[in-house]
């Protein structure tokens, strides 16, 4: 499935190099053609020998040796590949990779590419928290490089957290994704709202929330990355939506209500991440209410749950909530999966640091009506809506 596809693997000097055969063998069945660099402390770990009898095409360590296939070897390198695929990145590799050190050929080969860079951090989780790692981390987001985890789990140090490595056939499966997005969402009519919607008190002041539009619009952008047709009903934002997407501005609640209702029977898909507000104004003034001096007491009534009205209203489609919680998240959010018939709910802790609101890393748990639940790290909200859509593209295939 990726015949044509030539995938370089770089592999960096931590023990989960020792998955890099898995990786490297995962490639090949899927008929891609794999080169691997290693790093003089990947070699310590597991053999070039291991890997270019499993990659048969050419395993590369040092970046004074002879070409043997191409002139100037780390150019060619860093040229010749569709996708660059460091697994394990290790926290020294990606601290280079950051700040554009090239001292051995896969940082300078890293250095020299302007392909596809993906990366499969594997540390321990003191090394993984660091402020610096963290801060290396975002630089390489913002320049585009995408993460494939690191998860939570048992380390090899004998410690549990973050920084474990993603399993091989994960780091695979987003691989062949990226050339081939899931076809279950192919063509599929996907609406996602995003935003806090604003409920007017006079022509100049409104009630809102403190939602940026980052989750929502990072989920439009990974279902049209899957080959879905976007509608994106947003509230206000300052952000631009992203190419290919249908955007259908809303201001409050009752708007974001009328354009998704209107939609709802010819959509396959619905991804509520909209903050909107439960309340509004009882009246909204028809001119800038005046300061006295006195106390003001503003009426607030309820505004429609567009989503529970959906759950009502689902006729097959896929209905996918988020929930932001400050307390007893897994609690409150399973009684909103329920309540609103949801296929699959999103819940986030937004008091916690670098999650939920305005941040551009969000912490999720993923939930099902089932009771089973899927607890994700801290990540970039793209990343994020890359894992919701294939756990979509799923719950579309299992129907
Ligand atoms: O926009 P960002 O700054 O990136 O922040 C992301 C986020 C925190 C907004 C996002 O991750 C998130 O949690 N979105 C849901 C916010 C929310 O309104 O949660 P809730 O628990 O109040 O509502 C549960 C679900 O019901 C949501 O899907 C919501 O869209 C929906 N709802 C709520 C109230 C209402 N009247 N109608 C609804 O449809």
């Amino acid at each position: 499935m990726l015949s044509g596809k030539t995938i370089l693997v770089g592999v960096t000097g931590g023990i989960a190099a020792y998955k890099a055969a898995e990786i490297v063998s995962r490639l090949k069945k899927l008929h891609a053609e794999v080169h691997v660099v290693m790093t003089d402390g990947a070699v310590r770990f597991i053999t070039p020998l291991a890997l270019r009898t499993l990659a048969a095409t050419s395993v590369h360590t040092d970046t004074f040796a002879e070409p043997k296939m191409w002139n100037v070897e780390h150019i060619a390198l860093a040229q010749r590949p569709d996708l660059i695929l460091v697994a394990p990145a290790t926290a020294n590799t990606l601290a280079k990779m950051a700040a554009g050190i090239a001292d051995n050929l896969l940082t300078s080969v890293l250095l020299a590419t302007d392909k596809p860079v993906f990366a499969a951090p594997a540390m321990n989780h003191v090394m993984y928290h660091h402020p610096a790692t963290q801060a290396n981390i975002a630089v390489l987001k913002e320049r585009r490089v995408r993460f494939i985890g690191p998860v939570s789990g048992f380390q090899a140090c004998g410690s549990e957290g973050d920084g474990r490595m993603s399993e091989p056939a994960e780091i695979v499966a987003q691989v062949r994704e990226y050339f081939q997005p899931p076809s279950a969402l192919n063509g599929k009519k996907v609406i996602v709202t995003a935003g806090g919607t604003q409920e007017s008190i006079d022509p100049v002041r409104f009630i809102t929330n403190r939602s940026s539009g980052r989750m929502g619009y990072a989920v439009a952008e990974a279902m049209r990355e899957s080959g879905a047709e976007v509608c994106l009903i947003s509230a206000p934002t300052h952000l631009q939506a992203p190419s290919g997407v249908e955007l259908t501005p809303v201001v409050s609640a009752q708007e974001m209500y009328q354009a998704v209702l209107s939609r709802y029977d010819r959509a396959d898909v619905l991804v509520k991440v909209a903050a909107v507000a439960d309340y509004r104004p009882a009246q909204s003034a028809d001119q800038k209410i005046k300061k006295t001096g006195d106390q003001l007491t503003i009426e607030l009534i309820p505004n429609p749950d567009i989503l529970a009205e959906l759950g009502k209203r689902k006729r097959g489609q896929i209905l996918v909530g988020f929930a932001a919680e400050t307390e007893r998240l897994i609690e409150h959010a399973m009684e909103k999966i329920r309540r609103k018939n949801l296929d699959m709910l999103v819940a986030n802790d937004v008091t916690k640091p670098g999650a939920g609101f305005e941040s551009l890393t969000n912490i999720v748990s993923f939930l099902y009506p089932d009771g089973q639940r899927k607890d994700l790290v801290q990540m970039s909200k793209i990343e994020i809506a890359r894992i919701l859509v294939r756990e979509i593209a799923e719950l579309i295939e299992k129907k």
